[in-house]
């Protein structure tokens, strides 16, 4: 059993999919828990640069960051001379600041805590605007970038919000700072689930965007969960296809996915 399957909820598959979310369960810990907090650890002291990176703009913000997810947690501040750096020795989140300060238009990444980055770089989208972050999506239309752009503007403190996205990897890899595919092996398939939140932090008016990722294999998926997959993966586009890791991946997952009933 995984624990998300967003492509099998329409709620979620139409984009952007966002839900309310109970702001008791804004973290979420599971059995990966002590794996991946040690992965998390090793990541923060030996590719520090790859996984932390802030602006100095996000001071407000980062500070506010650490004493909600400390006051969420109910735990020690561990020590790390960055806030971000702390945050990431807590939790097994990762975490983007999205600011919009003065008569900019668009939310900007300001800082991250970023250890399980899924095939993208903190150093090449730090201080860009969310359209810009989005470049390389074929699927993140303007309009969808309108809507999102409203989403931000509108979550309001108290009151966070939830997504999830998923792709299918030739690898059970958590740290994947790089848009390349070719770094990965060809290992055996797996199903990367990201339950993403949206909270703002009430005095920086920083927007939070929280990043839970789950990894399994493929022959985790229910029989349901499976079939529901490959009618989610049979229409992708072309553009879509080379995005989410080209044709051979593409041809793997239908394979692996085909025995299924
Ligand atoms: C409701 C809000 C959002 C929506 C609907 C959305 C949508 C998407 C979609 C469709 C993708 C392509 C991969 C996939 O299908 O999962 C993607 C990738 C990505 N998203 Fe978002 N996103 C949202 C918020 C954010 C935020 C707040 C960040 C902040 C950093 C972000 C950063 C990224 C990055 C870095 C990528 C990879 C881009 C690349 O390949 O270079 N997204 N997003």
């Amino acid at each position: 059993m995984i624990a998300y399957a967003p492509w099998t909820d329409p709620r979620l598959a139409r984009k952007p999919g966002t839900l309310p979310l109970d702001p008791a369960r804004w973290l979420e810990t599971g059995a990966d828990t002590p794996g991946q907090m040690a992965r998390r650890r090793d990541l923060i002291e030996t590719q520090r640069s790859v996984v932390l990176a802030a602006l100095p703009r996000s001071a407000t913000a980062q500070e506010e960051l650490c004493k909600a997810v400390a006051d969420h947690t109910g735990g020690p501040v561990p020590d790390d001379p960055s806030p971000l750096g702390q945050v990431g020795r807590m939790v097994q989140e990762d975490f983007c600041l999205l600011e919009k300060h003065g008569d900019e238009g668009e939310y900007r990444l300001t800082g991250a805590i970023l250890c399980f980055p899924s095939r993208w770089s903190l150093a090449e989208k730090l201080g860009h605007p969310l359209t810009r972050i989005h470049g390389p999506v074929p699927d993140y239309s303007d309009d969808l970038a309108r809507r999102v752009n409203r989403l931000f503007d509108g979550v309001r403190a108290g009151h966070p919000l939830w997504r999830a996205n998923w792709t299918v990897h030739p690898t059970d890899e958590l740290h994947q700072p790089s848009g390349d595919w070719r770094q990965a092996e060809d290992g055996p398939l797996h199903i990367r689930v990201e339950r993403q939140t949206f909270l703002r932090l009430p005095r920086s008016g920083a927007v939070v965007f929280g990043i839970r990722t789950f990894i399994d294999p493929l022959e985790a998926l229910t029989d349901a969960q499976a079939v529901a997959l490959r009618e989610a993966i049979g229409p992708l586009g072309a553009d879509e296809i080379a995005y989410r890791g080209g044709e051979d991946l593409h041809r793997a997952t239908l394979a692996a996915l085909a025995g299924r009933a």
